[in-house]
């Protein structure tokens, strides 16, 4: 595991912005895993910004989103396909069928969960997968006590993670219970993986992750595991 320490969040984007553009330029036909949250905002409008100075084209390039929240349909204000579009692919010239997020309304989730593994494998692989971490530790959306071996599944969130992610909701109540995810073992297949800490709130999960025990009640313990994660964090020590 590589760690880069970033002096602030906008350096903490810019590194990681310059890694997806130095594997876009020596392969336009990269498939890309890609999270949500609030930490990877500015490493998304970094990558707006190298597309709209002519630097990059995602036109030949995939993208896999790594969740999204049972019932709540793509174009929900607070869907994360919504979030995708909004920060990212209504700026790109990344195609449309190119594009995948989890669907999180459709009626047979289990067999939307497999076409999805089946859709990465069919990709050729993730080249690079960015990632952020819960408070908890969780990757995607997967949860402490998930296993390590599981593709893409149907969660069910915790108390913490529906708590931390009621900002972009009008009350708790509203917070999705469930979601779908990659699995631990689709996230570990990626060639690459990049996280990205940012913040205070983060310290626990930051130090838990330095300090290189592996077990299934810290999900991000689980990139141990992988042979190329550089982790670019920031606020945290
Ligand atoms: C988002 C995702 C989550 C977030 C994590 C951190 O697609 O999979 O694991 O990366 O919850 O979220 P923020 O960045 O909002 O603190």
């Amino acid at each position: 595991m590589k760690w880069i320490e970033a002096a602030s969040y906008e350096e903490m984007s810019i590194i990681a912005a310059n890694i997806f553009t130095a594997q876009l330029k020596q392969n336009p036909t990269s498939v890309f895993g890609m999270a949500t949250g609030g930490t990877p905002e500015g490493f998304y409008k970094e990558l707006v910004s190298s597309y709209q100075a002519g630097e990059i084209s995602f036109a030949e390039a995939k993208s896999f989103n790594l969740d999204e929240y049972i019932g709540i349909a793509p174009e929900n204000k607070v869907s994360y396909h919504y979030y995708m579009d909004e920060n990212l692919f209504n700026h790109i010239d990344m195609k449309r069928e190119n594009i995948h997020v989890p669907t999180g309304d459709s009626t047979d989730l289990q067999a939307s969960a497999v076409q999805y593994d089946e859709a990465i494998e069919g990709a050729g692989g993730i080249d690079i997968q960015l990632l952020g971490i819960g408070v908890n530790g969780h990757i995607g959306f997967n949860e402490p006590g998930s296993s390590f071996s599981a593709g893409t599944n149907i969660v069910e969130l915790t108390e913490s993670t529906r708590e931390a992610n009621q900002i972009y909701f009008d009350k708790l109540e509203d917070v999705p219970s469930h979601a779908i995810t990659m699995g631990i073992s689709t996230i570990l297949q990626s060639k690459k993986i990049v996280l990205l800490i940012s913040g205070a709130s983060k310290q626990e999960a930051m130090d838990r992750l330095r300090s290189g025990e592996i077990t299934e009640d810290f999900p991000a313990s689980a990139l141990h595991q992988h042979n190329d994660v550089t982790v670019i964090y920031t606020g945290v020590k």
